[in-house]
């Protein structure tokens, strides 16, 4: 049993779509969630800056008491997770791109994966996609541009179609029939991929799975919360504070939105 708060990070805003999920699946622990926006995007840093970034929110997590941490950024996990569970005692749960189910489920054999360079171009990812996609056709892109976008709350603009269309243009052709959001930001977009996509490509996310990781861990480690007290819901971004708070808040839920130097 752990009173002390579950704490989240992802270079963004996009990782609140993690935040949410594990808010809905336990709603009785404590959630610190941090934007490192002012450094966002990290899909196009080098692998150094994005383990140098991962260390500085893992450390300022766990100043604020962290019992578990939660890499809400593709990019940071197939990046740094190796270096933080290594280094570190506190359990952590990170997020890689949903190929597993996504090469399990599809009829077309071909999969098409949207995420940031980093991810695409990092040794885990591949292992990935060889130990659960063999005989699977992988349509690979990188969503260059999108995270600045979305980290604008730029959602449903033409801009963010048009890019979203020359992306999904080689999957279409290449007959995809699942599309892997490997990036935590790319659930914001799925209303505009919805009217972009012919009905029968199924959209995958990590999300649901990731909070299902996390309450497993706890468990695991007996370091749930007990209380029937829902838990409190802090937000830090070190950029625009209306920013976040307009991606943190699942409805009917109170949350401390707040700019913090780090
Ligand atoms: N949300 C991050 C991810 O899942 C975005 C990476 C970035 O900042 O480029 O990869």
């Amino acid at each position: 049993m752990s009173t002390k708060p579950i704490g989240i990070f992802d270079s963004g805003v996009g990782g609140t779509s993690i935040c949410k999920e594990i808010n809905i699946l336990l709603p009785n622990e404590h959630t610190i969630y941090l934007a490192d926006s002012k450094n966002a995007p990290y899909g196009g840093k080098s692998q150094k800056t994005i383990l140098d970034l991962s260390i500085k929110n893992t450390e300022l997590l766990l100043k604020k008491g962290c019992k578990i941490i939660v890499v809400a950024c593709n990019t940071a996990t197939t990046n740094a997770i190796t270096y933080l569970r290594n280094n570190y005692t506190i359990p952590f749960i990170g997020i890689e791109p949903a190929i597993k189910p996504a090469a399990l489920q599809s009829r077309s054999k071909t999969v098409g994966v949207l995420a940031t360079k980093g991810t695409l171009s990092s040794g885990l990812f591949h292992t990935t996609a060889k130990n659960h996609a063999s005989g699977i056709t992988i349509i690979e892109q990188q969503g260059t541009g999108l995270v600045s976008l979305i980290e604008k709350g730029k959602m449903n603009t033409p801009e963010t179609k048009a890019l979203l269309k020359t992306y999904l243009r080689p999957m279409l052709d290449a007959k995809i029939d699942y599309l892997v959001l490997g990036c935590t930001h790319y659930p914001y977009l799925k209303p505009i991929l919805r009217e972009l996509l012919p009905p029968e490509v199924k959209i995958i996310d990590s999300g649901e799975a990731v909070a299902k990781q996390t309450k497993t861990i706890l468990k695991q480690q007996h370091l749930v919360n007990n209380t029937s007290q829902p838990g409190n819901r802090e937000f830090y971004t070190n950029s625009d504070v209306a920013i976040l708070k307009s991606f943190s808040t699942i409805e009917g839920e109170k949350a401390i939105v707040s700019y913090l130097d780090f």
